[in-house]
């Protein structure tokens, strides 16, 4: 791999460093021995560098390419089910007939959660945000699964991620459940897995509604599955490479999912149409994210990766005119307003020349909304769909030789002084 020397010239010594291939993508410049010679490299925010190998997930975000186990994002839309991709994330290939329905099986067969996991929601206010309940639940599902659990044993870990898929879309209905106060439903194994979650989310003891296919198929599509080593996915292989429960590292995971440049960032969307209230209100919202001296920024535009149109974003835009068009809502003001904020957003010099682009994040919130999902519910559904990518990634590492994360830092606090007692201190 290592057939190219890179040349580091530094305090007159020069140091060769290995530059290292990967199937596709830029080359690496390999580092890791750097610190034997005095000195670190220094990379705030992670522009420039590769903190992993993996084999699960590509992505060229100057081209707009998204690529799980080779396959593109929109090949695997158009054609598989979530579960397919959720079997090609953690096993490297796309399942035959016997593997998939095998594995759907499995899935079905874990979705309930343990009776007294019921217990820790009611420690939480009801009105508490479903995404602190989710941190909450995923992380003591590790008190079920612990002393039993040998992340070393490759059976073991396989039977977490199953477990956390099947019982993600369980705890992500029961987070909305107990904040509007309904019972909590149970899964049902006749259902597919997006339907199961439409049922738990919507359905009621005394009313069990018709699931509308057009909605179900949306669910399926979330294309969230994985995204190589975005912030939650690096805090999910940081906290595993301390060989802590899987349990504990997804939720990690989710806290950093959390936050609106990250997975927080559909909610941040839908609340930004809230706020700008109607069409005669977005050349003025535009200009706000244009000055340079507002913190304004369109949320659900921009990416740190692609410099070009997100590749799930096109699908997801087909996707939102579909569930639109099958709940009736193509003329909701809300909708309007995001298509005429994404009409001009395209044509307007700033957003063209900056490369800002609506994200999947725009356009999953405009659909889940329509599919009657509330705006806080947004980041817990893209838990629920990168549970899987956490896991293949938490997986790939364990497997393979790692060592426990360990960034440095470029230290600019005050040098080495001696103590001063209180009643000296000026
Ligand atoms: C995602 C995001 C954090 C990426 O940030 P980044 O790669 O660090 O890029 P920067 O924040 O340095 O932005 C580059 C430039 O574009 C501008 N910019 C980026 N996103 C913008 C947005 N959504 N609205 C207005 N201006 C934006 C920045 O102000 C900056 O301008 P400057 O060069 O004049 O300083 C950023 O685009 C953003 O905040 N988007 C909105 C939140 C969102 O949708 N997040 C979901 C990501 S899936």
């Amino acid at each position: 791999m290592a057939d190219e020397k890179a040349k580091l010239l530094i305090k007159g010594k020069t140091i060769d460093l290995d530059v290292l291939s990967g199937t596709l993508g830029p080359d690496v410049v390999d580092v890791s021995a750097l610190f034997k010679e005095g000195c670190f490299t220094y990379d705030s925010g992670f522009n420039s560098t590769a903190a992993c190998e993996s084999k699960i997930t590509f992505i060229d975000g100057e081209k707009g390419i998204l690529l799980h186990r080779g396959y593109p994002i929109e090949q695997l839309a158009s054609k598989s089910t979530f579960l397919e991709v959720c079997y090609l994330l953690l096993n490297g290939e796309l399942p035959n007939k016997q593997q998939e329905e095998q594995f759907r099986r499995t899935i079905t067969h874990h979705t309930m959660v343990h009776e007294q996991i019921h217990y820790f929601f009611n420690g939480f206010r009801r009105d508490a945000h479903p995404m602190a309940i989710m941190v909450g639940v995923v992380g003591a599902l590790s008190a079920f699964y612990h002393d039993t659990l040998d992340i070393k044993n490759p059976e073991h870990r396989t039977i977490s991620a199953l477990r956390l898929i099947a019982k993600m879309p369980t705890i992500a209905a029961m987070c909305y459940k107990y904040t509007i106060g309904q019972p909590f439903m149970q899964p049902l194994n006749r259902l597919s897995y997006a339907e199961n979650f439409l049922h738990m989310m919507f359905d009621t003891p005394c009313a069990e509604s018709h699931i509308n296919p057009v909605l179900a198929r949306a669910l399926d599509k979330i294309l969230h599955a994985d995204h190589e080593q975005n912030a939650s996915t690096s805090t999910v292989r940081l906290a595993g490479s301390t060989g802590a429960n899987p349990f504990a590292c997804i939720s990690a995971g989710i806290g950093a999912l959390w936050g609106p440049a990250h997975g927080g960032a559909n909610e941040a969307a839908l609340s930004m149409l809230h706020e700008i209230g109607n069409v005669s209100q977005v050349g003025k919202y535009i200009a706000r994210a244009k000055d340079p001296n507002d913190n304004f920024r369109l949320m659900g535009f921009g990416h740190r990766v692609y410099k070009n149109y997100d590749p799930r974003a096109k699908v997801m835009r087909e996707t939102c005119h579909e569930v639109l068009e099958a709940v009736g809502a193509k003329n909701d003001p809300l909708f309007k307003l995001a298509m005429e904020l994404e009409r001009i957003a395209l044509e307007d010099d700033y957003f063209v020349e900056k490369k800002l682009y609506p994200n999947v994040d725009f356009y999953s919130g405009i659909t889940l909304s329509a599919i009657g999902i509330p705006a806080n519910m947004f980041t817990v559904i893209f838990a629920l769909a990168r549970t899987v990518g956490w896991a293949a990634q938490w997986n790939e590492m364990i497997s393979n030789p790692y060592r426990l994360g360990r960034p440095r830092q470029l230290y600019t606090g005050p040098k080495k002084r001696d103590y001063i007692g209180i009643t000296d201190r000026s």
